[in-house]
């Protein structure tokens, strides 16, 4: 019983990474990248073939509905990802899926969505990971969005 109270007290929460593709575009500065060329791929590719809250290229405008929005909980070993669009959910238009890269854009986990039950939000369980992570947002008509936080 005691344990229960303090639950919300022992889980960290680390980040609230919303929106924030600032600071892609910083990570993507040179001499700031652990790993200088992949992230200065990322920057060449911004806007052009995937999108950010920053970098929103041809779908300027769309990325409050777009750009997933991510929550991270850790506890120990066990890192909670949690992710969302606030997008509609339609036959015509609506999120495919979530898809989670780790920090040299590695596919980890995707959650594929289903538009008759499911609204554009995943839950990847991870044990042990530690450094940066990404989300990928992929709308039907609008492409792929991409967000990232860091497991400390
Ligand atoms: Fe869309």
């Amino acid at each position: 019983m005691g344990n229960q109270n303090l639950e919300p007290n022992r889980r960290q929460v680390l980040t609230i990474a919303g929106g924030s593709a600032a600071a892609l575009l910083l990570a993507a500065t040179p001499g700031l990248a652990a790993d200088g060329g992949l992230r200065g791929h990322m920057r060449a590719l911004a806007g052009k073939v995937f999108y950010t809250t920053e970098q929103p290229g041809r779908w300027k405008g769309k990325a409050g509905g777009h750009a997933p929005l991510i929550k991270m909980d850790k506890d120990c070993n066990d890192v909670l990802i949690r992710s969302a669009t606030k997008h509609p959910m339609s036959r015509a238009h609506h999120i495919v899926k979530h898809i989670l890269l780790d920090g040299e854009l590695n596919f980890v986990k995707e959650q594929v969505f289903d538009i008759d039950f499911d609204m554009p939000r995943a839950r990847f369980e991870l044990q042990g990971y530690r450094g940066r992570f990404f989300i990928v947002s992929m709308c039907n008509l609008h492409d792929n969005w991409i967000n990232y936080a860091d497991v400390a």
